[in-house]
């Protein structure tokens, strides 16, 4: 307990799934929390206390006044989760259409990019923070299949080192989460047949849950990956190692 006390933090994509379980942790641990989503209200009930606000990322002004909101309340955000992604299209290159490309990359990758540079300034304010951005095992591996997802994630993956070094001297962090298949509602949207394919070839032979990926997000987040920056964090039953 007490591992963020006093920190504030937003949490994007946190209606449901592993964002919310960062919410939950976040708020177990003694943060100040904003869970934001596209979504208009949460699907997953969340801790008495944490704030909800809606917040499609890839829109850059409803970026501007969630931001703009939470400084004016507290002065200060240390922690930035850009967890918010989609993956909708599944095909290969050649079977992506322009429109899927962009949408894909505007929610996963510009999303990431825009949430960075709206609190950076506000961090350097603050004397530091922490930013854990959410790649993937597909932003490190090549899968058959959902190319502008895989090509978004891997832009995070190279943006998240920009980040970390560009902001070292400002004792601003930024460290990426790699998940390997993790049961959420985006999993359980997925046909059975590609599930049990991605889990046969996990080295453990299973599923993760949100909460494994929190309490890598929680040490991220935490004081105690201080020295901690351009960090890539698999938590996929060893998916990577391979
Ligand atoms: N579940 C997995 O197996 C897995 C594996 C690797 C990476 N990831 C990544 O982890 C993150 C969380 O995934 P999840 O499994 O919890 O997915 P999920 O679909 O269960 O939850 C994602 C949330 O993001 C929200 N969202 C979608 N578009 C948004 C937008 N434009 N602005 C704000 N919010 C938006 C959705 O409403 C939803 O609440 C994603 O970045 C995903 O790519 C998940």
């Amino acid at each position: 307990m007490g591992r963020l006390q006093g920190k504030v933090a937003l949490v994007t994509g946190a209606a449901q799934g592993i964002g919310a379980a960062v919410g939950r942790l976040f708020a177990q641990e003694g943060a100040v929390v904003y869970l934001t989503d596209v979504q208009a209200s949460p699907r997953e009930a969340a801790p008495a206390g944490v704030e909800y606000r809606r917040l499609d990322v890839a829109d850059e002004t409803a970026w501007k006044s969630v931001v703009s909101d939470i400084v004016a309340k507290h002065g200060r955000l240390e922690l930035l989760v850009n967890n918010a992604g989609i993956v909708e299209h599944y095909g290969q290159i050649d079977a992506t259409t322009t429109e899927a490309w962009h949408r894909v990359i505007s929610v996963n990758q510009t999303g990431t990019f825009f949430g960075m540079r709206e609190v950076v300034p506000v961090m350097k304010k603050n004397g530091g923070g922490s930013i854990v951005n959410f790649s993937s095992i597909w932003g490190s591996a090549g899968a058959g299949g959902a190319a502008p997802y895989q090509a978004a994630k891997g832009a995070v993956r190279t943006l998240t080192k920009n980040g970390a070094i560009s902001y070292a001297k400002d004792n601003i962090r930024v460290n990426s989460v790699h998940p390997g298949i993790i049961w959420t509602p985006l999993i359980q949207g997925q046909s059975e047949e590609m599930n049990a394919g991605i889990i046969a070839v996990t080295p453990m032979g299973r599923s993760g849950t949100p909460e494994e990926i929190a309490y890598g997000v929680l040490y991220l987040a935490s004081d105690e990956s201080s020295f901690v920056t351009g960090l890539e964090l698999n938590i996929d039953g060893g998916y990577l190692a391979q």
